[in-house]
This record gives C-alpha cells, sequence and structure tokens, in this order.
C-alpha cells in the first residue's frame, strides 16, 4: 500500500531569493511547491523603501516559471533612517507584509542594519500601532560574545528589552536554533512566532566542525549543540502555533562559499518538502507537519491557509541533484545525509 500525505500548500516564512540571475535560477525551486513566502530584503543595495520592495516583487514575479500562482510577500530592511511614514504607507498599500531587523553586522549583507536600537524607536512603535509585524535576526554581534552564545545574549540584552518597551509589537524570532529561543518564544503570547529552518532540524555544530570543515553546513545562526538540535524538532513537531517553517534556503555559488572567508547559508529549497516529512515521520508526528509547513504561519501572519494543497508519498529513496545551475554559477544543496523516502507529486 503506498503511504500518501496531503497538506495545504506550504508557505516559506524566511526566504533568500537574491536578485538577477541568481533570482532567476532559485525562484522556480521554490515556486514548485511553496504557495508564499516572506522573501528577505538583503539585496545589495538592501531593500528599504515601500517602492523598492514593489520593483524587487516586480522582478520575482518576471523570474517565476509561465503559469505559476507564488505569491511574493515582501519585506522592508529596517535601517536607522527608515522613515515611520513610508513603512506604513507601504503596509497600507499592501506592498509590504512585514519589515526586517538585521543588527548590524550579524549576517550577510547587514552592514546597513541597526546598530543603535533607540534610533528605531519610533518606526517600532508604528509597528505596533499598524500591526506591521518584525521580523529579527536574533543574534548580537558583540565581538567579546562567543557565536554559540549570541542568541541566547541577544533575547536577554535587545530583544526582551524592545518587546517590554513596545507593547503590541508583533515579533517574529527568525531562524531559532537554540533551547533558550525555543523557550522565551513559547511563552511569548499570540504577538510572538518563531520561525525554525529545515537545516537546523537536521544539523548540529559537529556536522559542520568534526572530521574536516563542511562549509555547506556553515549559516547564521551556526548551528549549535545537538541538544539545541532536538529542542527545536520538538517544537518544530509540537503543534504549538508558535513554532513555523521558515527554511531560511540562502543560495550563495559555491565559488562564495567554498573561500578562506567563505559566506554563510544553506541552500534548502529544492528538497526542504522531502527532508522535512522525513524528520516529522522520525518523531512520529507527520500529522502536524500541516501546522508547521502550512497553517501556523499564516496564522500568525493573519492570512488565510493556501487553498491549494501538496502529496507528499512514500516510497523508495528520492534523488535530488547534488548542486542546481545558475548563471552566476553552481549552487550547491544541502545534503539531509540521510535517504529521504517521500517525494513530492507534481
Ligand atoms: C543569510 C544570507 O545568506 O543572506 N545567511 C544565512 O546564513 N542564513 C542571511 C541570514 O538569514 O542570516
Ligand atoms: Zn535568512
Amino acid at each position: 500500500m503506498t503511504e500518501t500525505l496531503t497538506i495545504k500548500t506550504p508557505d516559506d516564512w524566511h526566504l533568500h531569493l537574491r536578485d538577477g540571475a541568481m533570482l532567476r535560477a532559485v525562484a522556480p525551486e521554490t515556486a514548485r511547491h511553496f504557495g508564499r513566502a516572506i522573501i528577505m530584503p538583503n539585496l545589495v543595495p538592501p531593500v528599504v523603501t515601500g517602492q523598492e520592495a514593489a520593483a524587487y516583487r516586480d522582478r520575482i514575479l518576471a523570474a517565476l516559471p509561465e503559469g505559476s500562482r507564488f505569491t511574493p510577500l515582501m519585506t522592508l530592511y529596517l535601517t536607522e533612517d527608515t522613515d515611520p511614514e513610508d513603512l506604513a504607507q507601504a503596509h497600507d498599500e499592501g506592498l509590504i507584509t512585514a519589515v526586517k531587523l538585521y543588527p548590524a553586522g550579524a549576517t550577510t549583507n547587514s552592514a546597513s542594519g541597526v546598530t543603535n536600537f533607540d534610533k528605531v524607536r519610533p518606526v517600532l512603535e508604528k509597528m505596533a500601532e499598524i500591526g506591521c509585524p518584525l521580523c529579527v535576526h536574533g543574534e548580537v554581534v558583540d565581538s567579546d560574545i562567543d557565536i554559540f552564545d549570541r542568541e541566547a545574549v541577544f533575547i536577554e540584552r535587545v530583544l526582551d528589552p524592545i518587546r517590554r518597551a513596545t507593547p503590541g509589537l508583533r515579533v517574529v524570532m527568525e531562524h531559532i536554533t537554540t533551547m533558550q529561543g525555543v523557550e522565551y518564544a513559547s511563552e511569548g503570547g499570540p504577538e510572538l512566532g518563531a520561525t525554525i529552518t529545515t537545516h537546523h532540524l537536521v544539523i548540529n555544530r559537529n556536522h559542520i566542525l568534526a572530521g574536516g570543515i563542511k562549509p555547506h553546513y556553515y549559516c547564521l545562526p551556526v548551528a549549535k549543540r545537538e541538544e539545541h538540535r532536538l529542542a527545536l524538532r520538538r517544537a518544530a513537531t509540537s503543534g504549538d502555533p508558535t513554532f513555523f517553517l521558515g527554511t531560511d534556503s540562502a543560495p550563495h555559488t559555491d565559488a562564495n562559499k567554498l573561500l578562506p572567508c567563505g559566506c554563510a547559508g544553506c541552500f534548502t529549497a529544492t528538497n526542504t518538502l522531502s527532508i522535512l516529512a522525513e524528520v516529522f515521520e522520525q518523531e512520529d508526528a507527520l500529522d502536524r507537519l500541516e501546522s508547521f509547513a502550512s497553517l501556523n504561519g499564516p496564522k500568525f501572519y493573519r492570512l488565510p491557509a493556501n487553498e491549494g494543497t501538496l502529496t507528499l508519498t512514500k516510497g523508495a529513496p528520492v534523488e535530488y541533484p547534488t548542486q542546481i545551475e545558475t548563471g552566476d554559477g553552481p549552487v550547491t544543496v544541502f545534503d539531509p545525509m540521510m535517504p529521504l523516502h517521500w517525494r513530492v507529486e507534481s
């Protein structure tokens, strides 16, 4: 008997599509399986105004395969110069769904992010007033804080004070990687959500560092100890509406990954759903995959779930390409180091 699983069409609540040739190569990988995605604004230069978000959205739509119904949900990159009124207008016109906060220097293309959080106070207050969610890259950047502690310290020193000072602000803790992240998110009430990536359910820091350095497993926030991975797996498969899928699929060419100072990011768009089904089955939670991938995200963002469905079928291991070709060079697809038995039906 064939085992199948049908879920509402999933969404990706944290995705990097880049621009130009890279965008054209990676957009179809996500559009094949997902209904919508929150599009990260960390282009060079970043997407900082409503107009720029609209222009970027049009470039994404132009990169989609003929007949695709994929909807990009745009974000603005918060800087210390963001104008609360421009932001409110872009939100009002439906140009943007959320705003992204990068602490300056925390990750790829975050140089224009925020250093002095007091400077963005009026913007955050405006966002609380209009109900526009803030997507947060939650890591401090202080060089004296160990990279494996940066998420936990951010929660204590930055995130919690911001939330206390801005009642009503709706926040998504993006790509959480620690048990502290899981705990803080699950106690945060309906105004706090958290995304979890596919790869952080699979790898811990040993996969990056033991037995030779593996640049394709390096991303930010960096994968932590095994106990944190297990906490993330419990959260993702719990059905708790706080937690939803944000793949953080972040393509970089192999040339840019395999450098003495290589880029952070794992590219998972191609095989994410097969990996997730495998992980949820391992956790005996296949019946909760739909909550994580298709229901909890829209609920937090106050959007309807997608109308369509996606079916996965269990069988002989599915082979995915190890790389995809892009006009900028090959991009390596995340290797989950396990056979994937769940195929997405087209
Ligand atoms: C992302 C990128 O490459 O843009 N990299 C990553 O490791 N996740 C940026 C980010 O989300 O931190
Ligand atoms: Zn990201």
